[in-house]
């Protein structure tokens, strides 16, 4: 009986000429796998990577756990969709002009996964429990799975584009704070110095006398999931790639929130600047960091 079987897969690759493919699967349960998957096994090397390396800026770190974990993620996205496309972290040289160049190659792809193997690498470094998976899939450009694992709390935040976000099965929803003054807003120390990090500091700084209190908690993805569940009432970070942002950006418009750049304009995967929020502070936040000139757009 096996033998049969294993005749037939035989004879089916001969036909299509392509390898056999496992399509049972929905891109969403693939998504939730994968970063179960790298997750547990990120968990597992917590203070046990072997490389640690920089990229842009002496602060901006990568280690072989974060490539081993894009190669896993990559394997098993690939077994079940061959012919879809991946944008990770780690297949791009470091720097803004290299990910500028990938995200409009990759921006052609039908079908686009945008993974983050460890979105909080040197909180993963250091040992601080705040990292994550995040892995999004956009169809012609818009993002319509995002998936988010914090391996350490084991929680899995999902989201289908017009189904909502979830974790663990319960509907997430976006905070009741109407006024930035009773706010809890994420904020980032970006990695690059030269643009980046001055330029949060301007926006943190008007932010840190506005709001309730800020949280830097040094994973983007993570931030915008907690947006996306009330547990941050908004998120603002100037120098983040396509792979900090989709998954959780469809999580904060899933669960009646907004994302949108630092002037306002709607998300898409092309945004670096980004202001997630309820939907009811969003106008007074972007007005906080355009007077702080902290938009990070000319
Ligand atoms: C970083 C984290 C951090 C943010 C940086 C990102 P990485 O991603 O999201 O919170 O401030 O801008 O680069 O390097 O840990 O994947
Ligand atoms: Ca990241
Ligand atoms: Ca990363």
């Amino acid at each position: 009986m096996r033998i049969q079987v294993e005749s037939r897969v035989k004879s089916l690759e001969d036909k299509t000429k392509i390898p056999y493919v496992v399509g049972s699967k929905s891109p969403t349960a693939v998504a939730i796998n994968s970063a179960s998957k790298a997750g547990e096994w990120i968990k597992s090397k917590l203070g046990m990577h072997q490389e640690l390396n920089t990229k842009v800026s002496p602060q901006d770190l990568v280690t072989d756990v974060d490539k081993g974990a894009e190669m896993m993620i990559r394997k098993l996205i690939l077994t079940h969709f061959p012919n879809h496309d991946i944008l990770g972290e780690e297949g791009v040289a470091p720097g803004a002009t290299a990910s500028a160049a990938a995200l409009s190659k990759a921006s052609q792809s039908e079908y686009l996964w945008i993974v983050d193997p460890i979105d909080g690498t040197t909180n993963f470094v250091h040992g601080f429990p705040f990292f994550c998976v995040s892995i999004a899939l956009a169809y012609r450009g818009e993002v319509i799975v995002g998936v988010i694992y914090d391996p350490i709390k084991d929680e899995m935040f999902v989201a289908e584009k017009g189904k909502g976000v979830y974790i663990h099965g319960n509907r997430g929803e976006v905070s009741k704070e109407a006024n930035l003054s009773d706010s809890v807003i994420g904020v980032g120390f970006n990695p690059d110095r030269e643009f980046g990090l001055p330029t949060n500091m301007k926006g943190i700084n008007a932010l840190a006398s506005t709001t309730r209190s800020l949280r830097a908690g040094g994973s983007a993805a993570l931030h915008l999931a907690y947006v996306a569940i009330g547990r941050l009432s908004g998120y603002y970070e100037v120098g983040l790639n396509a792979w900090d942002i989709a998954a959780g950006a469809l999580m904060v418009a899933e669960s009646g929130g907004i994302v949108t750049d630092t002037v306002g304009k709607p998300y898409d995967i092309g945004v670096h600047h980004v202001v997630a929020s309820n939907g009811k502070i969003h106008a007074e936040l972007l007005e906080t960091i355009k007077a702080a000139n902290a938009t990070g757009i000319a």
